[in-house]
């Protein structure tokens, strides 16, 4: 079960927003609604964008956002689709009829890479689709032209059907760094309607494994290494675990497909084993100049899988549709992306995540952009790193995530005054901004030129659900904005009362009704898909209107009197780590795999430059000693299980873990502890003269001043 905002609110709420109807609740009450957790943030000043800006941009006529409206839905979102070209039109914009698995575009046939590729052969062959920056500075970037990826996705599709023997359905998993070779294999499956699963490249070869063997992919698509932060990973040895792994979970992989970082020379220690592993290098040399057709996809025909945390140790895998996800992706590009044919488009996320997929990949591609791409990480060799690409490239549109903001204003504040380049648009994705963050990235790094949109989404939702709209909207430092085009959020406690406009109380953001961009299901999962997400606020499981089938985000929110939303967080038990997801069971189940460890319960602690990073908590059994090695081994089972994203920032062993009658963990109460929080009501407890105990063994003896913390700290999970 998903934790709601309300749970932790079992104490008085905290300081209210000055001006909110939520103060005169304020005083301490046990009756207070348990939603109404109050926020205390000043309201931000907002900017407007340039005339400049505005003169150019794609969404600037208001007759196009009235045409979202709600009385429009769904035929509104044709807009978007008629942005694609179809091998045969559809005749149904949304089909209902099964809730909440709705169909968009029904009838409809495309192929994603016809879309994204062939159509602009006619008028863009020349131009560079994508920019590849290697990592180190001494290598040259590498331009891939239209007409380029046009031949490399042909070849590798022509080696996946007739090589390995992939066709339309089977799945296949992809674990692969930031090169060319990614979105040209993706493209390549595409193409012959192979549903792809990316692992972002960081993960683990067991992590790797278990997407595998969930999603049945009998065929792996590797690197053999790249470069990260100065340091060659050596990768391809992760294949091997993933295989091991893989079959202890009951499935059979039988061929490796490993794409050489430089072809024609073997950069990886990893053994080859004959018959299983190819170099892909090698295998192209009979696909040369090899054409396949597209294969024309119904709408609804999956295009891909990509596994993302939730409330539970198993990673799910997000199942995204065909035509639904390219034309919310693809017109999401146009109007808050803002790419136009001549600009340059660098989106530093890695194509291993959701933004990736949606806004370096299909969106940006279906648009015919010029996209950068580049291998490392931004602080390598220094700092001045993406300024310099910007400036080299001529980006003007520049899209990151609040962490790597806030290490690039850490290790070099200035940086970017040092070089000559200029941004008209700017993206913020995937946690959320701190205000002053948020000014230096316009200052500094916008130059106060560039439009900025706050864009708030999830794997599972495909693209944007709140942004501003960059040439319409002003911007409001740390809030996504109101929604995007066509979605219909709203907010609601956990009776389901809506928490209205300007209250300056929480609760849990909904969207009301279905867009094309969101997932079709779990793989594998139909349950879990409707238990996780429509659940919570449906009313009649019979109904098949769509009205009465809300998507339930699991995020926290705000929404102010001028209707802008503010994300808090998540409000289950999901850790935003570096705008990356982890399920604190992800972690807790790796702990338990120890046969030392008795329990383990992981928390959020608050980070300066990554948002929240992972504390681990764990007691071990009778017998064992609490040694430093002990806590080695902890971490070190954690980055074979999952990956280093995952990397604890500690690990206490404790005597026990703090719990109520019945037996369960209060997290809560060590996230309390890790941030220096008021604990609240321990009273109830079973063992409450633990809490003590621990709080000594992590703060020292002298308590320091207890923090008011941040909200989704507050609101972290309950016992479970
Ligand atoms: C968080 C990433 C605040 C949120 C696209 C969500 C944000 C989770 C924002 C999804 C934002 C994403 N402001 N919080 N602009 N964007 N989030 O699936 O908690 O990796 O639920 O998708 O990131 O992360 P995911």
């Amino acid at each position: 079960m998903g934790k709601s905002v309300s749970k932790k609110n079992k104490k008085p709420a905290p300081k209210a927003h000055a001006n909110s109807a939520a103060n005169a609740k304020s005083a301490p009450s046990q009756k207070l609604n348990e939603a109404q957790i109050a926020v205390h943030w000043r309201e931000e000043e907002s900017l407007q964008p340039q005339a400049s800006f505005i003169a150019q941009a794609n969404l600037v006529d208001s007759a196009v956002v009235d045409s979202f409206s709600e009385e429009h839905f769904p035929e509104c979102f044709a807009q978007y689709a008629d942005l694609l070209d179809w091998d045969q039109y559809w005749h149904t914009t949304l089909d209902t009829s099964k809730p909440p698995f709705w169909k968009w575009f029904v009838g409809g046939k495309l192929n994603v890479s016809y879309n994204c590729v062939d159509r602009h052969l006619a008028d863009h062959k020349n131009k560079a689709a994508f920019i590849f920056v290697p990592e180190p500075e001494h290598e040259a970037p590498q331009v891939l032209t239209y007409r380029e990826l046009y031949v490399r996705v042909n070849e590798t599709a022509a080696m996946l059907r007739d090589f390995a023997g992939l066709k339309a359905g089977d799945r296949v998993t992809i674990h692969m760094p930031m090169i060319p070779e990614l979105p040209v294999t993706m493209l390549a499956c595409a193409r012959l309607g192979v549903v792809h699963s990316v692992v972002f490249g960081g993960f683990s070869g067991e992590a790797c494994g278990t997407r595998a063997a969930d999603s049945g992919s009998r065929v792996l698509i590797y690197a053999d290494g790249y470069w990260r932060n100065g340091k060659w990973i050596d990768h391809k040895g992760n294949a091997d675990i993933a295989i091991e792994h893989a079959k202890k979970e009951g499935q059979e992989i039988d061929k490796v497909l490993v794409w050489r970082r430089y072809p024609g020379k073997t950069s990886s220690e990893a053994p080859m084993i004959i018959g299983r592993d190819f170099f892909v290098d090698e295998i192209l040399q009979n696909y040369r100049g090899k054409i396949v057709a597209p294969v024309s996809l119904d709408a609804e025909a999956p295009l891909f899988l990509m596994y993302t945390s939730g409330t539970t140790g198993k990673p799910k895998g997000c199942q995204h549709r065909t035509g639904g996800y390219l034309a919310y992706v693809t017109g999401t590009s146009k109007y808050y992306q803002d790419i136009h044919p001549n600009d340059v488009y660098w989106c530093m996320a890695d194509i291993g995540w959701i933004t990736g997929h949606s806004y370096i990949v299909y969106g940006p591609l279906a648009l015919a952009a010029t996209s950068v791409l580049y291998e490392g990480v931004p602080q390598f060799p220094d700092a001045g790193r993406p300024w310099r690409i910007a400036e080299r490239l001529d980006v003007n549109i520049f899209h990151t995530s609040p962490t790597a903001i806030r290490m690039l204003r850490k290790a070099g504040g200035d940086e970017p005054k040092k070089y000559n380049y200029h941004f008209k648009h700017m993206t913020t994705v995937g946690e959320p901004i701190e205000p002053e963050v948020w000014r230096w990235y316009y200052e500094v790094v916008g130059k106060k030129e560039a439009a900025i949109v706050d864009t708030w989404w999830q794997t599972e939702t495909g693209g944007f659900l709140c942004t501003t709209k960059p040439a319409l909207d002003p911007m409001k430092p740390g809030s996504a904005g109101p929604p995007a085009l066509g979605i219909y959020p709203i907010i609601w406690d956990e009776e389901g009362k809506e928490v209205r406009a300007g209250s300056g109380a929480a609760g849990n953001i909904c969207i009301r009704n279905p867009w094309p961009g969101i997932m079709q299901t779990i793989w594998g999962s139909p349950e879990r898909f409707v238990t996780q997400y429509y659940k919570k606020y449906n009313k009649d499981p019979q109904s098949k209107d769509w009205r009465d089938w809300p998507y339930y985000a699991a995020d926290g929110a705000v929404l102010a009197a001028d209707g802008y939303y503010r994300i808090l967080g998540r409000v289950d038990d999901v850790i935003n780590v570096a705008g990356h997801r982890l399920g604190t069971k992800e972690v807790e189940s790796a702990c338990l795999t120890l046969p030392e460890v008795a329990e383990a319960a992981v928390v959020p602690a608050v980070d300066d430059i990554k948002g929240r990073v992972p504390v681990v908590y764990v007691s071990l059994k009778p017998g064992i000693a609490p040694t430093k090695q002990m806590q080695d081994k902890v971490t070190a089972t954690i980055e074979t299980i999952i990956g280093k994203i995952a990397r604890p920032k500690t690990i206490h062993i404790v005597s026990d873990m703090p719990k109520t009658r019945s037996g369960k963990i209060m997290r809560r109460v060590l996230a309390a502890i890790s941030n220096q929080m008021d604990t609240g009501d321990i009273t109830t407890l079973a063992n409450p003269d633990i809490v003590e105990q621990i709080r000594i063994q992590v703060q020292g003896r002298s308590r320091g001043p207890v923090k008011e913390g941040p909200e989704d700290i507050k609101m972290f999970g309950d016992e479970r």
